[in-house]
């Protein structure tokens, strides 16, 4: 509002230099004079400052009388500013009157025209349209969602897909059975996977790994276990989930895959991965609880080998399979059967070889795994990524520890040692890479083969096996296949039924 008196004082410096033709007015901001004369037109103008009225009067010159009609100058501000022009001598000497406000202050404390309920207008207009906007937002995503999960509902629970699969008095057996008859050969469809994992009902939680927990779950009667992976960890879940559902992958000594589910509950997403579930839990588990006898020793040590040998093996042909190494062997991902044979578990880290371009499916990194399994030739990283056979030779060497961890617990004429972690007496727990690297590939120690071992055929088997595994070239290191051929032999010797 203070532009007004500068306005009006502009016109009135103006008006005073425009002094020509006969017309004379009264003039308040004539420097000594209290007249003006001009070609043009004579202004009276009042305005309220501070509650005060404040008179002006003055000169305009013709050229500034734009445009015709009704000049700029002679205009008034409505509330603001009563403005009149003439054109007769000391016309302008009338007095104005202005529209006085509602209270005096109105315009002097606020500096502004606009009562309360304007004032109100002015605030609440703009809340009320951005809170309707938000609400048609949230309205707008709310549909998104239901329409969604609509859709999602539909495609899982579409009878007409369903129905072939999952007739209710099929268990998880028939499906996987209907699955490998079917020729599909690569897990069962997504809609079959998806209606399965959401009609499990989660029992209790039964084991916390890196990436998740992992739950007994219950369908039709049946254990399941569910691995639940967090929002965080997608890529592993779906790599794990991509690995598991490699084509002919299913062997009986590989965790038996079910489903795969990624289920948005409208805040975040859960990833779950439902496979057999083995009461016995993990071997890492299985030889804390229990000492095994000899028979039990073959048995774990020839289905693990024959596990990782078919995971390692390639098939040739359009119902074959690529060759896959683990990558993260240890007793902790491997689970024992009911019947006393080991299944490998946690694929998550493994690379798959593709033979016709020979090159591996994941730009893979150089150290993953668990650092106390880790073959040497990882933790000093002169491992040779480009070669596929590399990483099969990694998992030989962790075989190796693993079945150290088997044959110390093996009950041979009444005598045997308790459970241990490989390197237990040389490294700390939760070992760093340099630790192990130096124990490992500096001063070149393995864990100790008794020598008592030597008395039993079979435990000498198994700690030559052992020391075939270990050697610092991963090159010389037994192929699973050998190692099976070799336990295979042993069990037909020592009449081991597996
Ligand atoms: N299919 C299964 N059946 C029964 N128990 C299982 C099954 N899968 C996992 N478990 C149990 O859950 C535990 C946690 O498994 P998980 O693979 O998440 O972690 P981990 O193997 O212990 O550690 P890491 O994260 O290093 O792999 C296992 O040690 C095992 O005891
Ligand atoms: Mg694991």
């Amino acid at each position: 509002m203070a532009l007004i008196p500068i306005a009006v004082t502009l016109l009135a410096l103006l008006g005073s230099a425009a002094v020509g033709d006969a017309l004379r007015c009264n003039c308040t901001n004539c420097k000594s004079d209290p007249e003006c004369e001009t070609d043009g037109a004579c202004m009276a103008s009042i305005y309220y400052e501070k509650g005060k009225e404040e008179h002006v009067r003055m000169c305009i010159k013709r050229n500034d009388l734009v445009p015709p009609g009704q000049p700029f100058y002679c205009l008034s501000a409505e509330g603001l500013m009563n403005t009149h022009c003439c054109y007769q001598d000391y016309c302008n000497s009338i007095d104005l009157k202005v529209p006085v406000p509602r209270t005096a202050g109105d315009w002097t404390e606020t500096g502004s025209s606009w009562g309360p309920v304007e004032l109100v207008a002015v605030i609440a207009g703009p809340v009320f349209l951005l809170c309707v906007l938000l609400m048609v937002g949230v309205f707008l995503f709310q549909y998104h969602q239901r329409a969604y999960s609509h859709r999602q509902r539909l495609e899982v629970e579409d009878p007409s897909c369903d129905h072939l699969y999952l007739a209710k008095d099929k268990t998880l057996q028939d499906l996987i059975y209907d699955m490998s008859t079917s020729g599909s050969g690569s897990g069962l469809p997504l809609f079959v996977q998806r209606t399965v994992a959401r009609t499990i009902v989660l029992q209790e939680i039964i084991g916390k790994g890196r990436f998740g927990e992992v739950w007994r779950g219950k369908w039709r009667g049946g254990d399941v276990a569910v691995k639940i992976f967090s929002s965080r960890e997608e890529r592993s879940w779906f790599r794990e989930a991509e690995i598991y559902q490699t084509i002919m992958l299913r062997h009986e000594n590989i965790l038996g895959f079910i489903a795969a589910d990624n289920k948005d509950n409208g805040t975040w997403t859960q990833l779950w991965l439902v496979s057999d579930y083995h009461e016995h839990g993990s071997l890492f588990d299985y030889l804390n609880r229990y000492s095994v006898s000899i028979e039990s020793m073959i048995k774990l040590a020839l289905s693990a080998a024959s596990g990782l040998a078919h995971l390692h093996m390639e098939i040739l042909g359009t119902q074959g399979k690529p060759g896959i190494a683990h990558r993260d062997l240890k007793s902790k991902n491997i689970l024992v059967k009911k019947n006393g044979t080991c299944a490998i578990a946690d694929l998550g880290l493994a690379v798959r070889h593709e033979s016709i371009t020979d090159t591996i499916d994941i730009a893979p990194n150089q150290r993953v795994g668990t650092k106390r399994y880790m073959a040497p030739e990882v933790l000093d990283e002169t491992i040779n990524m480009k070669h596929f056979d590399s990483f099969k030779c990694a998992d030989i060497y962790a075989l190796g520890l693993v079945y150290w961890e088997i044959a110390r617990r093996c009950n041979a004429g009444g005598i045997h040692d308790e459970y241990q972690l490989p390197y237990y007496d040389l490294v700390p727990s939760d070992p760093s890479i340099e630790e192990m690297r130096k124990v490992v590939c500096d001063q070149k120690l393995r864990p100790s083969i008794p020598n008592w071992w030597q008395s039993y055929e079979s435990l000498r088997v198994m700690g030559k096996i052992m020391r075939e595994c270990w050697y610092a070239n991963g090159a010389a290191r037994l192929t699973a296949l050998r190692i099976k051929k070799t336990l295979s032999q042993l069990s037909v010797e020592e009449d081991v039924k597996m």
